[in-house]
């Protein structure tokens, strides 16, 4: 199994990974680092990830050498890893909302952020998981953009977080070792199968341009490109955010 650094405070797990990444800790990837609580939680597009102690808070150093680790279909497979450790440990059903958040009744339990880094030597990315645990969803701020949810909540009791931990590191090897030989494509049908909004209407906002594409959300292909049919034509996308139409 994926061996664990475990530490009861850090600013944040991705940044502790890179510092051992830097340190030499490579030599023995993957690894994984694990914090009681983060100080310095990262969240996607620059915002803060409130990390207080009970919840799940991860970070696997993979080496992605010659590889695509970057590609978008990334998150949706640790997503997946996500969704079935979650499962198989604690019962509860989280389906992924593309491409990178996993939703219990279209509330938030878990947000991943992968970030890679081909000009580290060796290239390596860090696949940083958050998920709401033993918290309860008014200790995690009032800042929240999207309404969020804690696995004790949807539970009505706490959860085992070492046992949910193990079972995520099983998960996330499989998976990422086969993203790391074939990509997405052995994996879609299973995404497609927990997709969140699927039919349902949607916006999507092009982070580059600010533009937003309005239209019915179909799946994904086999390369994890979010398919929305806007009336004109289905469009595949490639990267955005995605919210539901009001
Ligand atoms: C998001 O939804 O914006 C992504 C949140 C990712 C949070 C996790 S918690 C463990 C790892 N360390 C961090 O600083 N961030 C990720």
């Amino acid at each position: 199994m994926i061996r664990v650094l475990e530490f009861d405070q850090l600013d944040s797990t991705n940044l502790q990974a890179r510092r051992l990444w830097l340190g030499g800790e490579w030599e023995s990837a993957p690894f994984a680092v694990v914090a009681g609580e983060q100080t310095g939680g990262m969240g996607r597009e620059g915002r803060a990830w409130h990390s207080p102690p009970g919840g799940l808070w991860m970070t696997v150093a993979w080496p992605c050498q010659g590889l695509d680790m970057a590609a978008r279909g990334l998150a949706l497979a640790v997503g997946l890893a996500t969704r079935d450790a979650i499962q198989a440990s604690t019962d509860v059903d989280a389906m992924i909302k593309w491409p990178n958040d996993l939703l219990v009744r279209g509330r938030k339990l878990c947000g991943i952020l992968c970030q890679a880094d081909s000009a580290l030597n060796p290239p390596v990315v860090f696949v940083g998981i958050g998920v709401n645990g033993n918290l309860r969803t008014d200790e995690l701020g009032r800042d929240l953009r999207t309404p969020a949810t804690t696995l004790r909540d949807e539970r009505g009791r706490p959860v085992n977080l070492a046992s949910l931990r193990d079972a995520l590191l099983v998960e996330l090897e499989r998976r990422l070792g086969v993203f790391e030989a074939e990509g997405l494509r052995p994996m879609a049908a299973e995404v497609h199968a927990y997709l969140a909004w699927m039919g349902e209407r949607v916006i999507v906002r092009n982070p580059g341009t600010a533009q937003d594409l309005e239209g019915t959300l179909l799946g994904i292909d086999d390369q994890g490109r979010l398919l929305i049919d806007s009336r004109e034509a289905v469009v595949p996308i490639v990267s955005g955010e995605v919210r539901l139409h009001s």
